[in-house]
C-alpha cells in the first residue's frame, strides 16, 4: 500500500493541513466509519451462539467513541472507577458494563456494587474483599488459563510470567471463599494478552478456559478477553487478522462445548479494545527541524513520547506518512531517518533509521494506527499539554471531540496560593 491516508480516504472532505491549522499540532484525528466498521466486525466474531462483544475502553475512552460503541450495540469493560464513571456518562446501563480491575481498594469495588455493575476479581484476596462488601452477591473471577500471547512481554497477560488472574492450581480455593460469603461465580473471564495476528494461542486458551469452566456450576457468562491484532506494517502490506477464518475456528471450539452442554448455554463474551479503534486514529504533527547528528538524519517533530508512548515503551512500530502543503508525499527516493519528538529524552523516538520519503521542515507527519493506546496513554511529561482530538464524521466533515488541554487545566490541582 503506498498511502493509507489516500487509499482509505481517511480525512473525508477535510485536508490534514486545514485540520492542523485550525486545531494546532499535535492532534489526534479519528475516522468514524473506520471505527464503526471495526466495532461491527467484533460484534460478529461469534454468530451461532449467544454472544456479546465488550469494547475495552482502556484503548480509547473518548466520550464520542464510547457513544459509537453504545450505538453499535457493544457492551464495555472498565478497569477503574474512572472508566466506569465515563461509561455511565456515555449512557451505558450498568448491565452493559463489566468491571475488570486488579489490585484495587474497597471503594472501587463498592462503587461497582452500588451501581449494580458486574465485577471480576483477579485474586483470592480481592474475591475475599468482594465477599465482605457484597455477601450473597454475584461476581466473575479472572482465571489464568495458562496461555499468553501479545506483541511484547509487557502486554502478555496470561501464562507463567504475569501478575494477572487466579492460577489454575488455585481454582479450588475460590470455592472456600464463595461458600464463606455465599457468593455465586456467575462469570469467569480471561485475557491472554494484546495484539496477535495469529489467533492460534488465543484459541488454545479458549479450549483450556472451557475445560476449566466445567468446575463452575452457575455460569451465566464466559468471557474470553480481547487482544485481536491489527496490521501495524500496513504500508508494507502486512495482512490483517483473517476475521472469517478466526470466526470459523472459534465457533468450531464452541460447537464442541455446545454439544456437551445441551440446554441453556452461557452468554459468550469478548473484550477487544485495540481492534475497534487502532486503525481509525492517526496523529498529525509538525516537523520543526531536520538535521544531521554524527551521520544520522533526524526529523524533529512535536509528537513526543508524551503524545504517543508506544514506540518508547514497547519499541512499537507505527507507519508514518509525510504531508507537504496538504498533499501526501509519495513513498519513493527513500532515505533513512530518525523521527523524534520534543521531549527531553534520547528515547523520545517515533522510529529509528526508517526508510522514509524526503522530509522537510514545515511538513506534517501523520502517524498511523494511533487510535488505540495513543491518547489514552498520553501524559503531561515535560509539562506539555495533552493534544486535541478531532473526528472525521461519516459525512466527511470534521468535528472537535476533545479540546486541547490548557495550562489552567494543568495547574488546577495545585492548592490556591495564600
Ligand atoms: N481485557 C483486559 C482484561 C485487558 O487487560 C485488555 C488490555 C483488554 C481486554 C483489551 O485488549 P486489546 O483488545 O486492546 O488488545 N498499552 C498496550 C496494550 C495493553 C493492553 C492491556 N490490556 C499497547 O499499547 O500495546
Amino acid at each position: 500500500m503506498n498511502s493509507f491516508i489516500l487509499e482509505s480516504g481517511f480525512f473525508g472532505k477535510c485536508n490534514p493541513e486545514e485540520i492542523a491549522a485550525k486545531y494546532g499540532t499535535p492532534v489526534y484525528v479519528y475516522n468514524e466509519d473506520n471505527i464503526r466498521a471495526h466495532m461491527k466486525a467484533v460484534a460478529e466474531v461469534i454468530s451461532k451462539y449467544p454472544f456479546r462483544a465488550n469494547y475495552s475502553i482502556k484503548a480509547n475512552s473518548n466520550l464520542s467513541i464510547l457513544k459509537m460503541a453504545l450505538e453499535e450495540g457493544l457492551n464495555a469493560d472498565a478497569l477503574s472507577e474512572g472508566e466506569m464513571r465515563l461509561l455511565l456518562k456515555a449512557g451505558f446501563t450498568p448491565d452493559r458494563i463489566f468491571f475488570v480491575p486488579n489490585n484495587v481498594d474497597r471503594s472501587e469495588i463498592q462503587f461497582a456494587v452500588d451501581h449494580d455493575i458486574m465485577v471480576s476479581l483477579d485474586s483470592l484476596e480481592q474475591l475475599e474483599l468482594f465477599g465482605q462488601i457484597n455477601p450473597g452477591g454475584k461476581c466473575s473471577v479472572r482465571i489464568n488459563s495458562g496461555v499468553g500471547a501479545g506483541h511484547h512481554e509487557k502486554v502478555v497477560t496470561a501464562g507463567k510470567k504475569t501478575k494477572f488472574g487466579v492460577a489454575e492450581e488455585d481454582v479450588d480455593k475460590i470455592f472456600d471463599i464463595t461458600k464463606k460469603y455465599n457468593i455465586t461465580v456467575a462469570e469467569i473471564n480471561q485475557h491472554v494478552g494484546s495484539q496477535y495476528l495469529d489467533p492460534e494461542p488465543f484459541l488454545q486458551a479458549v479450549e483450556n478456559f472451557l475445560r476449566i469452566s466445567e468446575k463452575f456450576p452457575d455460569l451465566e457468562y464466559i468471557d474470553f478477553g480481547g487482544g485481536y491484532g491489527i496490521p501495524y506494517h500496513k504500508l508494507d502490506d502486512e495482512a490483517p487478522l483473517d476475521m472469517e477464518d478466526f470466526h470459523k475456528r472459534f465457533e468450531l471450539i464452541l460447537d464442541k462445548y455446545a454439544a456437551s452442554h445441551p440446554g441453556k448455554l452461557p452468554l459468550f463474551k469478548n473484550e477487544p479494545g485495540r481492534y475497534c479503534v487502532a486503525e481509525g486514529g492517526v496523529i498529525l504533527g509538525r516537523v520543526y527541524a531536520v538535521k544531521q547528528n554524527s551521520g544520522k538524519k533526524y526529523a524533529g517533530t512535536d509528537i513526543g513520547m508524551n503524545v504517543l508512548a508506544r514506540p518508547t515503551l514497547y519499541d512499537s512500530w507505527h507507519d508514518i506518512e509525510v504531508i507537504r502543503k496538504g498533499e501526501v508525499v509519495e513513498r519513493k527516493d527513500m532515505e533513512e531517518i530518525y523521527i523524534t519528538g520534543n521531549i527531553c529524552e534520547s528515547g523520545d523516538l517515533l522510529c529509528k533509521d526508517r526508510p522514509m520519503p524526503h522530509i522537510e521542515q514545515g511538513d506534517l507527519v501523520c502517524v498511523l494506527d494511533a487510535g488505540a493506546y495513543g491518547y489514552s496513554m498520553s501524559s503531561n511529561y515535560n509539562t506539555r499539554l495533552r493534544a486535541a482530538e478531532v473526528l472525521i464524521t461519516s459525512d466527511g466533515s470534521e468535528k472537535l471531540i476533545r479540546r486541547r488541554e490548557t495550562f489552567e487545566d494543568l495547574f488546577a490541582c495545585f492548592p490556591e496560593e495564600d
